[in-house]
């Protein structure tokens, strides 16, 4: 197969997971016979720096006639702390997800059976975890109407989804747990906010089109809670865009490490892949950080070109590198750590 592939390391740590990533998919693409054509672009601060723009034209074009984009993070702390600062690197990739029309954010969430103990939540807890949080990612209050009145003292973000939005999402949503365990959680604040009714609405009025998932619907407050105290209990859980971003960050302690997990960004064409963890710029140039869950996303982006034997391949070899303690020092817990190139010439060498 021939793949071009954009490639949008960001800032902080992104330039040195995405690396490595790339490492393990030209191994792969040496193994499988694959031409994989990597075309770096620029983004986040990074971009910002170059030309003034966090998601310039030149890489929106770049990533477009792609098919597909390796994401690393953006970020970048001299931007936290000024809130009067005009352009910041997270706009990029908002901009990024709406241009790219990628509506449907697929955040997994699973244990890996070495790592069992690392996990902050007790093993009864946990073991057997595989849920998928399907987060809608260009709606709702990131992209609601905004700004401050004309006093300068009182500010709104609104949050705003059509039929329609709804509808795509909760598609993408009961197709994903028919390929699974056929259950569906459509998470909301249907008790208090109009734009979740629609959401409880438009879930139940399509159920009868997938009469083999089973439904359930709960408020999000409930589902903060349950998460981490039952969190094998979930299969496929949809919810919009502020609350999947929430929940994704807790979901993602259960397996040890924010390292860890990766997610896609589909829509109607191409997909974006890129680990969930942010920038990390603690770790920015120190080669420390952990490179498997930009690994696993590209196993993720292989497993969307139907390429199944070859993005197993990356997953076997990721928990092949766990079982024998080829591991970053966010896992190492005080015993032999390696660095970041280190974890991804093993892995790209034990393809
Ligand atoms: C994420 C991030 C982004 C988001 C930020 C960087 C804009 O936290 O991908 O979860 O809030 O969507
Ligand atoms: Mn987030």
């Amino acid at each position: 197969m021939n793949l071009d592939i954009a490639l949008l390391a960001g800032d902080g740590i992104g330039p040195e997971v995405i690396d490595q990533a790339v490492k393990v998919c030209n191994a792969i693409a040496t193994k499988y016979n694959h031409n994989i054509n990597w075309k770096p672009a620029l983004t986040g601060a990074a971009a910002i720096d170059a030309v003034g723009e966090p998601y310039p034209d030149e890489t929106h074009e770049i990533c477009a006639s792609s098919d597909a984009v390796l994401f690393g993070a953006i970020g970048h702390p001299r931007f936290d702390n000024d809130p009067s600062a005009k352009v910041r690197p997270e706009q990029g990739l908002l901009k990024m997800r709406k241009k790219l029309g990628l509506f449907a954010n697929v955040r997994p969430t699973f244990t890996f059976p070495s790592l069992i103990d690392k996990s902050p939540l007790k093993r009864e807890r946990i073991e057997g975890t595989d849920l998928i949080i399907l987060r809608e990612l260009t709606g709702g209050i990131y992209f609601g109407e905004r700004g401050r009145k004309d006093d300068g003292e009182t500010a709104f973000d609104t949050c705003t989804y059509t039929r329609a939005e709804v509808v795509r999402i909760a598609k993408k949503g009961f197709e994903l747990a028919m390929t699974r365990d056929k259950r569906l959680c459509c998470v909301d604040k249907a008790n208090v906010l109009e734009s979740s009714r629609l959401w409880r609405e438009t879930f139940q009025r399509m159920e009868k089109d997938y009469p083999e998932v089973t439904v359930s619907y709960e408020f999000v407050d409930a589902v903060a809670m349950r998460l981490v105290q039952w969190p094998n209990s979930y299969d496929v859980m949809v919810t919009m865009n502020l609350f999947g971003d929430i929940l994704t960050d807790e979901a993602s302690v259960i397996s040890g490490s924010m390292g860890l997990m990766p997610s896609a960004s589909v829509g109607d064409k191409i997909g974006l892949y890129e680990p969930i963890h942010g920038s990390y710029p603690q770790a920015a140039g120190k080669d420390i950080a952990n490179p498997l869950a930009t690994v696993l996303s590209a196993a993720m982006m292989l497993e969307d070109f139907k390429l199944t034997e070859e993005a197993a391949a990356i997953r076997a070899v990721v928990n092949k590198s766990l079982d024998a303690g080829i591991v970053t020092e966010d896992l190492s817990e005080g015993g032999k750590s390696y660095k970041t190139s280190e974890v991804g010439d093993w892995l790209a060498a034990n393809i």
